[in-house]
């Protein structure tokens, strides 16, 4: 039979541990969500306005944003407009574009894909994803599909 000693040192015990659970989880919660944070669901953007044609008389090329993401577009000798995911399929990276050479260059590795978004040297085991592209006047519209 427990005395009213031992009764009470395990009341006090349990209400020890649950404090204790309680702090660590309280803790640990906030840690835990920092450290994985809620997917969040990118906003399906299609089209966006990438830029206009005078823009792209200048330097040939430009960086615009696509949705939450990079894109890059550029404007050959022919006068053709190309749009492409930015991001390198290796890890990632924003590509820039590199006129004299024709070619989109990967700061990060080295990597280089043909004005056709092909990926021809150094790491990146894919090419850039194309996007289509629709000129209305001076405006340059890039869109998915
Ligand atoms: S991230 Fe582009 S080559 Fe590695």
């Amino acid at each position: 039979m427990a005395t009213s000693n031992e009764s009470r040192r395990g009341f006090l015990k349990g209400l020890l541990a649950t404090a204790s659970a309680g702090l660590v989880a309280m803790i640990a919660y906030p840690v835990l969500r920092f450290i994985s944070p809620p997917s969040v669901p990118e906003a399906a953007t299609s089209q966006v306005l990438a830029g206009t044609v005078q823009e792209l008389e200048g330097s040939g090329w430009k960086i615009f944003a696509f949705g939450s993401a990079p894109g890059i577009l550029i404007r050959l000798d022919s006068g053709e407009y190309k749009a492409f995911s930015a991001l390198c399929t290796h890890l990632d990276c924003t590509v820039q574009y590199r006129p004299e050479e024709r070619r989109f260059w990967c700061p990060c590795h080295n990597g280089f894909f043909d004005f056709n978004g092909i990926n021809v040297a150094g790491p990146p085991p894919k090419p850039l994803t194309a996007f289509v592209v629709n000129v209305q006047d001076n405006d340059i519209f890039v869109s998915r599909s």
